[in-house]
């Protein structure tokens, strides 16, 4: 039963009640912050409004939704105070790190701002009435910077969440079709999943239509970096939350905590292939796995139970000999993951590759708060890195290279 899960057949990893836009009025102090954080950015007087802020308690909070928003709140209002001023600061004030690590231990989520708190939960329709297709029908509520390039960088994301669900039931019913047995519907099937994972491929080419590279790179992209391997930002080993004597470390928000590539992974065990076919350096890959960590905690349990049940490529493999499509149509899945993924590198290539050159050659002549940490003039070529931490294209490369190596022809 996918509800279980939070998952649904109909949204996938989104909620399937649209996201809740506003706390109640005993969390309108943290709300209205969020509702001028652009213009807090803006004239950087995002800290000493964060520090005025009282201190809350997270007991009225009651539904999901209301943890989830609260969630997102203060994830937004963490990395402002954070990164929002030319040199981050590694101290989060009691007033965010308290409440925040509360509700993170109810949702079994980090306290730092991940893909949830930008994207599943953090959409609303733009007319709830209006008969037009998903994208063109929904807007963001909250944003760092107010503008239409930070909106579609998360909105594209809800849509392909929203597309993905698709593949999900698709996956699911391979899967039941292999239990029972019939070649012949889990091929139709996997012809489908190939379909709908180009189509995915689409979707984040879309990105380009409405979020601008520079805009990207230079404004947004700091305030989505976390405090783990971001030392060339300026974080050195963390962030203190509150009063607590030792730092903590978490990767920043990335599309790589979307369970829906985790579960395409799984589904056709990318992952499990490649390990032992690699060079032993390059094997186990932990950032994907760590990034399990960074999901809501059904989530991460569906993609546990899917691990268990899925017996898609045994299935392929004990059958191929009576029905050669079950491995063409297999490989037409693993094929069009691969081109998603070649899609997404050429998109990192665009918005941060070139841009952290263009960084580079304007060198010194302007000390703009902009260029603040991820932005930073100074960063060497082969130290930048993602949001989430990692050293970027090898890493990416590696995730495409693994999911060539699940073909079955490679078996
Ligand atoms: C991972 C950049 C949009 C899916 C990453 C990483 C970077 C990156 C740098 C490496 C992890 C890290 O350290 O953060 C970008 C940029 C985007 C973008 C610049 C747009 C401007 C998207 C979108 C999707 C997506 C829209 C999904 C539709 C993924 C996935 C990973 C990832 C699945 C994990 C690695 C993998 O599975 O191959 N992204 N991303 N990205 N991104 Fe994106
Ligand atoms: N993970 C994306 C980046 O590194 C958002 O810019």
């Amino acid at each position: 039963d996918l509800a279980q899960y939070d998952v649904s057949e109909k949204t996938g990893f989104l909620p399937e009640e649209m996201p809740l836009e506003s706390l109640g009025p005993y969390y309108e102090p943290w709300e209205r912050l969020v509702r001028a954080l652009p213009g807090l950015l803006l004239t950087k007087r995002i800290r000493a409004v964060v520090d005025a802020l009282p201190l809350l308690s997270t007991v009225q909070l009651q539904t999901e939704a209301e943890f989830r928003r609260a969630h997102s709140v203060l994830g937004f209002l963490a990395h402002a105070y954070i990164w929002g001023v030319a040199e981050p600061t590694n101290r989060l004030p009691e007033q965010l790190a308290k409440p925040w690590i509360a509700v993170s231990e109810h949702l079994r989520l980090p306290p730092v701002a991940t893909y949830a708190d930008l994207c599943l939960w953090n959409f609303r329709y733009l007319l709830p009435d209006s008969d037009t297709d998903f994208l063109d029908n929904i807007q963001t509520i909250s944003t760092f910077t107010g503008s239409f390039d930070e909106s579609w960088f998360y909105l594209v994301s809800v849509y392909f969440e929203y597309k993905g669900a698709s593949c999900l039931t698709t996956g699911l019913e391979a899967i039941k079709n292999a239990r029972e047995g019939s070649s012949d519907r889990v091929v139709q099937c996997l012809q489908r999943l190939a379909e709908q994972i180009d189509y995915l491929g689409s979707v984040l080419m879309r990105m380009e239509e409405m979020c601008d590279p520079h805009v990207f790179y230079f404004r947004l992209r700091p305030y989505l970096a976390g405090w783990k391997n971001m030392k060339d930002a300026g974080l050195v080993n963390g962030v203190y939350y509150g009063n607590e004597a030792v730092p903590r470390e978490y990767s920043g928000g990335s599309n790589a905590q979307s369970s829906l590539i985790q579960a395409l992974d799984l589904l056709l065990n990318v992952e499990h292939r490649s390990t032992g076919e690699q060079a032993p350096s390059a094997g186990e890959n932990p950032f994907m796995a760590d990034m399990r960590r960074y999901m809501p905690g059904k989530h991460a349990d569906f993609l546990a139970h899917l691990g268990k049940i899925n017996i898609l490529s045994d299935y392929v493999a004990k059958h191929a000999h009576e029905n050669s499509e079950l491995v063409l149509s297999y490989d037409a899945c693993v094929a069009m993951l691969k081109c998603f993924r070649d899609k997404h590198i050429q998109i990192v290539t665009r918005y941060i590759v070139i841009q952290s050159q263009k960084a580079r050659s304007m060198g010194s002549q302007t000390t703009s708060t902009l260029r603040a940490g991820l932005a930073k003039a100074k960063t060497p070529k082969k130290d930048i890195r993602g949001t989430g931490g990692t050293a970027l294209l090898p890493f990416l490369k590696q995730c495409r290279d693994e999911t060539g190596n699940a073909a079955a022809g490679n078996w």
